[in-house]
């Protein structure tokens, strides 16, 4: 199989292809990059003109949602949603049924993942047993299993006790600890941020605050314990805050943030629409700002887009009985163009740097090279593309964005990842 990618704009991270390329792809591997080439026949010859060419991009946070909830999404509708948004690698979230918290889950996810093998899946394995908070997983175990990090994402671990003992396997195992930070006392009776906006609206609240405490405990317990730590989903402007000052003080504490809470704030709770309901909450402008200012600055490693997938049938219901959750693998790029590139908030290197190259190093993962003879794994993105989002085109399952209707410049338009790749109508 050969595939030809004409005048593509090169962005990848090592600098050495900094330009316009022609590149050749044979059988999956970078056979040839120039300029002007041409000549031998191929299966497919694309022109970029006007397109990047960067490396495939990397989703650290996606609920795939098997085994067990296969009617909101599964693996190959993961995949499937994974590509079509750009992607050509995933970690998924441990909060299926039964809970990725034995080696035996851990590798029926990665072989079935394996079949397709359209978008490279790594496992994320459960902190405590059934995430119950309670009593540790079999860390070591789960790690041969091929799990690349551990996480009770959904809930956080407010015990701080079994905290320091993840940590401190985290460390023996190289592998980080994901918390997702949320002390649970203080969100129990409210589900939306606590600001004028939605005490009005008359929404059960909970203060942010809670988030704020579990990221200063456990950075208190890493510098206590030592340990590999990232925060996913930060939401606040302290959270921010108080991450940078740790890294200030040399703590390799490292952490992700999500268009939803980068770019919509709690006023839109006045709809009452249950799609906007997410966990961690969504936050206010001035917490969008200060979020979107600590990627601009690098105190925010990644974008994640916590893909969370959930039937109509459970978001239409009232709101304090709809689950959280929305869906963000095929809106991620378009959000992330729109807003930071376009409005020359990031650059495309540093959206390069925080899309594809960070996740992997937080996660241990080698960083796709763009080097003759090295396997092709790239994403094409359209900068103007314009588009709107309508939820019944997603490839996903399920419909639950909190970005619809929304008018986005820029797009990921296909994927190549070795001898498999991926076009989407998109692609002019
Ligand atoms: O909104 C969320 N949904 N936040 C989480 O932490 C979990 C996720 C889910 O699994 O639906």
């Amino acid at each position: 199989m050969k595939i030809f990618l004409r005048n593509a704009r090169v962005i990848e991270p090592s600098g050495k292809y900094d330009g316009l390329f022609d590149i050749l792809i044979v059988d999956g591997a970078m056979q040839e990059i120039g300029s002007s080439l041409g000549g031998n026949p191929v299966n497919y010859e694309i022109n970029l003109r006007g397109k990047f060419v960067v490396p495939g991009l990397f989703d650290m946070h996606t609920h795939l949602r098997e085994p067990g909830q296969e009617y909101k999404e599964d693996i190959a509708s993961g995949i499937a949603a994974a590509a079509n948004g750009g992607f050509t690698g995933i970690a998924a979230m441990p909060n299926t049924d039964p809970v990725v918290d034995s080696a035996g889950v851990v590798k029926y996810v990665l072989d079935r993942a394996r079949q397709s093998g359209l978008v490279g899946v790594y496992q994320i394995a459960a902190i405590t047993e059934g995430r119950k908070g309670e009593r540790l997983s079999e860390m070591k175990d789960l790690s041969e299993a091929g799990a690349v990090a551990f996480s009770d994402d959904g809930s956080c671990v407010t015990n701080s006790h079994v905290m320091r003992l993840a940590l401190e396997y985290s460390s023996m195992l190289g592998k980080p600890v994901i918390q997702h930070c949320e002390d649970h006392e203080l969100t129990k009776f409210g589900s939306v941020n606590e600001s004028p906006e939605t005490i009005r609206y008359g929404l059960k609240t909970q203060h942010r605050v809670a988030e704020e405490l579990t990221v200063s405990r456990d950075i208190q317990l890493l510098e206590a314990f030592g340990g590999k730590y990232h925060a996913t989903h930060i939401s606040t402007a302290k959270s921010v805050e108080i991450i940078a000052s740790a890294r200030k003080r040399g703590l390799p504490v490292t952490c992700d943030v999500t268009p939803h809470h980068l770019f919509l704030e709690d006023s839109v709770l006045g709809t009452y629409d249950s799609d906007y309901k997410v966990n961690p909450p969504l936050r206010t402008g001035k917490d969008n700002e200060a979020l979107i200012e600590g990627l601009r600055s690098g105190a925010i490693d990644a974008i994640a887009s916590d893909h969370a997938p959930h039937a109509l049938h459970e978001k239409e219901v009232e709101f304090d009985a709809a689950p959280f959750g929305l869906i963000g693998l095929e809106t991620t790029v378009g959000a992330v163009m729109t807003r930071l590139f376009h409005q020359k908030v990031m650059d495309m290197r540093a959206i390069v740097n925080v899309l594809s190259v960070n996740p992997r190093k937080i996660l241990g993962i080698p960083v796709p090279e763009f080097n003759l003879g090295a396997r092709a794994e790239l994403t094409i993105i359209d900068p103007d593309c314009e588009w709107e989002v309508e939820p019944e085109k997603f490839k996903s399952k399920s419909r639950n964005t909190g970005f619809k209707g929304w008018k986005f410049k820029g797009s990921a338009v296909g994927i190549i990842n070795g001898e498999k790749f991926y076009f989407s109508e998109r692609l002019k």
